[in-house]
């Protein structure tokens, strides 16, 4: 998948993408107002050196205490400062537990140590803090300051050492306003950035494993068999399954360019039995072949449509004709072609599916059904024939070695890779020769107003009243 096809999946789910987003920005802002508010309190120290009476012990002092801030800096959470702390302010922690509190660090080149306490309680954290900054300071000066020689100090013996070094207090810390921690606008921008990846994760995950086809090119890939026609989705299709009640719909001009691709498809040989199937039902094989055959009939080309899906007869239904005498009553010999056919207008006949026989597949892969469809070639210049599905039943099997071309119906976004490839398999086992592909309920893509003309010339479909409706394409050829 390409960054283009990708950006499409995305807008195609962008649902998933929106669920992700409100789930992880709930998690984020959940996260947010259970968690206990901590605050930071800090003090600064300044290590100072005592023997500073000309420049030179100034400047060696200051060399000094430069040396020495880093190892000041990691006595502080040693339990020498915290646990007098501890004792001191009456603390309920352990003297482990307040040195996971503090952190302190001495910046390069200064002999400055700063000490931070975090504590859910503001005003703990600073008592805390400088409690620790005085513990700290004396612990450092009583560590600085050198043993005595030998026991006892008598009269005119030096004084007592002191520590070259002392701390001082630059800064005391007070109570924080602000906790650092939770941070609602840090946790909000983790989320919405967790929730895009995580949807954006998903829609790849679910495009990989989709493998339905979203475009006809895709189709054509796959199969290597010319589409011959993309018919767009309809959702007043299932009411009204005839172009001929919304002539100028895109649908209706689908249907004509399919027939005119499939007249210009094979000049020289050209198909007069053409069966329509596909490899699963509901793909649109009985909606195809009815309107291919009314947008032949509407060329002037002399037209009959068979029923030969004998599990799921449909089309006498959508014609609004007798479906109890056709095809079956003809193979069976209980009466002649010209008996049981129906005239719907003068260029398209239909012969229905008849009663059903309990045994479909024997039926029509049968010699008399080829004799049947010899026969109405002689009568009619294009033979449609609709079918059952390819996979579930070996109906269709059988009776392609007798269509002079198929048309395999794929259902956009429905049927897979491997349906397809299994269909294309089975049709050419048998010699059944594919014409092309018709791909069914394709989605235009949002804004493409121009597709097919768009709008153009598009006139609202007329509204039928019942008998109308009943009587069908009747009426409406006879309009013309
Ligand atoms: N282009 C379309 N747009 C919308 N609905 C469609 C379209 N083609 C077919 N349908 C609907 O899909 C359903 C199945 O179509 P049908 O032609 O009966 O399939 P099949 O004969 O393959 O089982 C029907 O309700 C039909 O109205
Ligand atoms: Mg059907």
């Amino acid at each position: 998948m390409d960054l283009h096809g990708f950006l499409k999946a995305l807008a195609r789910r962008w649902l998933t993408v929106a669920v992700c987003l409100v789930l992880a920005v709930g998690a984020a802002l959940a996260v947010t107002n259970l968690s206990t508010p901590v605050y930071a309190a800090s003090t600064q120290l300044f290590v100072a050196t005592r023997s500073g009476e000309d420049t030179v012990q100034l400047s060696q002092g200051q060399t000094f205490s430069q040396a020495r801030v880093q190892s000041y800096a990691a006595i502080v959470s040693t339990r020498q400062v915290t646990g007098p702390v501890v004792r001191e302010l009456r603390l309920r922690t352990t003297p482990e537990e307040l040195a996971s509190q503090i952190t302190a660090e001495a910046p390069l080149n200064t002999v400055l140590i700063n000490i931070t306490v975090q504590d859910p309680d503001p005003k703990r954290a600073a008592e805390i803090a400088n409690a620790v900054a005085a513990c700290f300071s004396a612990v450092v000066e009583r560590l600085e300051t050198p043993k005595p020689m030998g026991p006892g100090r008598k009269p005119g013996t030096p004084p007592e050492p002191v520590s070259p070094v002392s701390l001082g207090v630059t800064q005391h810390a007070i109570a924080p306003s602000d906790p650092v921690s939770p941070r609602p606008l840090i946790n909000l921008a983790a989320g919405v950035l967790a929730g895009l990846l995580l949807g954006a994760g998903f829609v790849a995950l679910r495009e990989t494993l989709d493998t339905t086809f979203k475009t006809s090119q895709a189709l054509g890939e796959l199969t290597g068999l010319p589409g011959l026609g993309a018919i767009p989705y309809d959702k007043g299709a299932p009411a009204q399954p005839l172009i001929t009640a919304a002539v100028h719909s895109k649908r209706a001009e689908a249907f004509r360019k399919l027939r005119t691709n499939l007249q210009f498809a094979q000049i020289d040989d050209r198909p007069r039995i053409i069966m329509v199937t596909s490899s699963l039902p509901g793909e649109g094989k009985t909606n195809t072949s009815v309107n291919l055959a009314l947008s032949l009939a509407e060329a002037g080309v002399s037209t009959c449509l068979v029923d030969a899906d004998l599990r799921r007869p449909c089309v006498a239904k959508t014609f609004g004709l007798v479906q109890d005498a056709g095809l079956t009553t003809v193979l069976i010999g209980q009466a002649r072609v010209e008996e049981v056919m129906q005239q719907t207008s003068n260029r398209l006949a239909v012969l229905a599916s008849g009663a059903m026989p309990p045994n479909p597949t024997e039926l029509l892969a049968s010699a008399r059904m080829s004799e049947v469809l010899d026969e109405l070639t002689s009568t009619y210049e294009v033979v449609i024939v609709d079918t059952a599905p390819l996979l579930p039943v070996a109906d269709t099997i059988g009776l392609a070695p007798l269509a002079q071309g198929t048309l395999l119906v794929v259902r956009a976004s429905k049927t897979n890779h491997d349906q397809v490839r299994t269909a294309v398999e089975a049709l050419d086992r048998v010699g059944g020769r594919v014409l092309g592909t018709v791909f069914n309920m394709t989605v235009p893509p949002k804004g493409d107003r121009y597709g097919m003309y768009g709008a153009y010339g598009e006139l609202p479909a007329p509204r039928l009243s019942a008998q109308q409706k009943e009587a069908g394409v009747a009426d409406l050829a006879a309009e013309k």
